[in-house]
């Protein structure tokens, strides 16, 4: 049996980090592997509902999110997380909490255009009338990756591929660092 570890999703709103999420549990459930999903929009309704999107805030968000992420490891419960998370500064403080061996991070690259086409919560729409500020991709900054463990270009590849994908990796790089 492998330690647990945290499986960090992190890119745009409406790039699919939810759904990706969704799929990668079905894939742990199979198996028997204890598994909790850790997502912004449910987490930001309780434990981190004091917080907004400025800087400082998100990166609190992201920072208690770590805290819960590695006491669920520590657990035996491996973690799925999707955070927009839009920073590499912050993302790199996730990683230091998680620990460097725990922690496999997930580009979800979807192109910003597909992101606004699809507006799920037509957030996108507020964020152009400038109803809602500070939203990443239109009035906030995300900067991609710089060295993720993968990254999913869903333009590419179907939701089904790229949960075959990440779940591959994640064994090994698992295996390599159990
Ligand atoms: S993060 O930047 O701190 O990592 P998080 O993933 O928790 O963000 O929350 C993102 C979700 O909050 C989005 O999917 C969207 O539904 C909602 N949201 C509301 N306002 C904003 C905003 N200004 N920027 C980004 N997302 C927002």
């Amino acid at each position: 049996m492998h330690k647990a570890k945290t499986i960090w999703l992190t890119g745009l709103s409406g790039s699919g980090k939810t759904t990706l999420a969704n799929s990668l549990q079905l894939e742990f459930q199979q198996l028997n592997v204890q598994n909790f999903i850790l997502d912004g929009d449910i987490v930001r309704l309780g434990l981190n509902k004091d917080l907004g999107f400025s800087e400082h805030d998100r990166a609190e968000n992201l920072r208690r999110v770590a805290e819960v992420a590695k006491i669920l490891n520590s657990a035996g419960i491996t973690v799925i997380a999707a955070f927009i998370s839009p920073l590499e500064k912050d993302r790199e403080m996730v990683k230091n909490i998680i620990g460097l061996t725990n922690f496999f991070e997930v580009y979800v690259n979807t192109a910003l255009v597909i992101c606004e086409q699809r507006d799920p919560k037509g957030l996108y729409k507020k964020a152009r009338s400038g109803e809602i500020q500070q939203f990443t991709g239109v009035s906030a900054l995300y900067e991609p990756p710089i060295n993720p463990n993968i990254t999913v270009d869903t333009d590419k590849i179907s939701v089904d591929g790229a949960t075959a994908h990440i779940f591959k990796q994640f064994q090994n790089f698992s295996n390599l660092q159990s």
